[in-house]
């Protein structure tokens, strides 16, 4: 994926003044608002942290419940902000995974999980452990919903927030930073014949365990992460399990190596009346469900931009180098865009990036420079013949953008282990994704990651 364009315009930062304390509203309190509301206040701003739930953590607090419509249609269901399943356990090593200075190492402690690449709760405990270390819980309001963000005349914003007990509060800001995510708004596959097919739908994001698929014939749509892990945890239970893949990159179709009960297909034709699923390669099963493993949408419910920002195939835009919409900014900001990527360093740096430009320690260039960065990024998508909707997806190009952003904060480059810890550990997710997070082969990465990590310690030991 090409990087955008506007890097030879804006080698380095100029510095403006003087600078400037702003009244800064973030939205979530994920691992995006948390290290936002760091990087914000430790610029010198005056933070208001929004979240929905009771707890910080975002997409980490696992829950058991699931959505009323399994499928996520219904616009007017009670959304759960997780998509977690009971098994999942990281899909990074620890050491890639956590911010920079406040690394993701093992803690000795009731419930803690000291695995390489460990259970969803253990990323839950850290990122609390980094809320408390650094302070900001007493930044935010619990179970706080934000209902509207829009422009006021006078270039404030107007922030409408609802609490769990109704109560309405509006208010003004300088500048919003949504950190909303985006893994909890199903995004399903248009399968000819579905209104009729008598079988079960549902889609990964209500997918928690596989006791339900047990003896079932089950057909999961999607090649990606939530594909690879999901099926294999059905498959422990389930009398058959069939991947239909849009995209198959470099998995082989047929029997799936390790298991007797597993296939890679081609894409779903069409489904039929008597339950036969047809696959585009001709074969043919009769199922009992299908789950949607196909992704989530971008969703900003609350945004009122009057055109300046929409979401098309899964494409934000415009967005300058993916946080900013050039006829907002700084006053309006993104963390956590980009997918395909290492999330929570990429989050820091983008924070970073944000908090000085708001401050004006960091110059952004101007709205038509912007906006001409943006048209060339999507021209040189176009060129390689990148679709829409992978806009967002950055794979190997991430390391070029981190570094980018690194220099326009004056800050260090992207450690040079993590990137190679990174591109080990997804070559041996496809390889192996049976045992890729048990056996593995980089320990003198590891050890780079622990040297490099002393740098952060005090009197011996992390912060608690
Ligand atoms: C199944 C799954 C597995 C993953 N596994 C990994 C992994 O192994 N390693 C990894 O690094 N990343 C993983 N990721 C990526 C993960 O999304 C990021 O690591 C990161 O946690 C995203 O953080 P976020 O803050 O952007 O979003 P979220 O964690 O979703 O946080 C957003 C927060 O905003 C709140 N919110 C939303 N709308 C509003 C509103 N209107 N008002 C108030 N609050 C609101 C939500 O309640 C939520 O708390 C995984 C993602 C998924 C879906
Ligand atoms: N820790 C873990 O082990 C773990 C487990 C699960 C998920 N995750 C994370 O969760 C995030 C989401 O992963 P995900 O797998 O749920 O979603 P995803 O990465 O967006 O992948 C969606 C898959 O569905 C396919 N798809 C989408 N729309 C389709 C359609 N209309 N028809 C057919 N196929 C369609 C996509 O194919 P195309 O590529 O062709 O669009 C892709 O293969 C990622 O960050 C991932 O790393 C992590």
């Amino acid at each position: 994926m090409p990087m955008q364009s506007a890097s030879q315009h804006l080698s380095m930062p100029t510095r403006l003044s003087p600078l400037i304390s702003r009244h800064v509203a973030v939205v979530g309190a994920g691992a995006g608002g948390l290290v936002a509301a760091r990087e914000l206040r430790r610029e010198g701003h005056r933070v208001v942290v929004f979240e929905r739930n009771d707890q910080v953590g975002g997409m980490w607090v696992y829950t058991s419940k699931v959505e009323s419509d399994p499928l996520g249609l219904d616009p007017n269901r009670a959304v759960v902000p997780s998509s977690l399943y009971d098994s999942l356990r990281t899909n990074l090593p620890r050491e890639c995974m956590g911010f920079r200075d406040f690394p993701f190492v093992i803690r000795d402690g009731k419930g803690r999980d000291p695995r390489r690449f460990p259970s969803h709760t253990e990323v839950l405990m850290y990122l609390q452990d980094f809320a408390t270390e650094f302070g900001i819980a007493e930044l935010v309001r619990f179970e706080t919903q934000v209902v509207f963000v829009g422009l006021e005349e006078d270039g404030k914003w107007n922030v409408k927030s609802k609490s769990r007990g109704g109560v309405g509060v509006d208010e003004i800001y300088d500048a919003v930073v949504v950190c909303n995510g985006h893994y909890t708004e199903p995004r399903l596959a248009d399968i000819p014949g579905i209104n009729i097919w008598p079988g079960k739908q549902m889609h990964s994001h209500n997918y928690r365990i596989p006791d339900p698929f047990k003896d079932q014939v089950v057909i999961l749509i999607g090649s990606a992460a939530s594909a690879v892990d999901i099926s294999r945890d059905i498959a422990g239970v389930a009398k058959e399990v069939h991947v239909a893949a849009r995209s198959v990159g470099s998995y082989t179709l047929g029997k799936q190596p390790g298991h007797d009960n597993l296939w890679l297909h081609s894409m779903i034709s069409c489904v039929h009346k008597d339950g036969r699923v047809v696959f585009e390669d001709g074969s043919v099963v009769h199922a009992d469900f299908i789950l949607h493993c196909t992704g989530y949408k971008y969703h900003f419910p609350f945004l009122e931009t009057n055109g300046a920002l929409v979401v098309d195939d899964n494409c934000v835009g415009p967005l300058y180098k993916h946080v900013f919409p050039p006829a907002l900014a700084p006053g309006l900001s993104f963390v956590g865009i980009p997918w395909k990527v290492v999330p929570f360093p990429m989050f820091e740096l983008q924070s970073k990036w944000i908090a000085g430009a708001l401050s004006n320690r960091i110059a952004l260039p101007s709205k038509e420079e912007m906006m001409k960065d943006v048209k060339a990024f999507y021209l040189s998508l176009g060129a390689c013949g990148i679709p829409k909707r992978y806009t967002h997806r950055m794979g190997a190009s991430q390391y070029e953008y981190n570094d980018w952003i690194a220099a326009q904060c004056e800050c260090a480059a992207y450690q040079e282990w993590k990137k190679q810890m990174h591109f080990v550990t997804s070559k041996r997710k496809v390889e192996r994704p049976e045992t890729y997070r048990d056996k593995w082969e980089d320990n003198d990465l590891v050890l780079q990651a622990q040297e490099d990590f002393k740098k952060y310690m005090v009197d011996g030991s992390f912060a608690q």
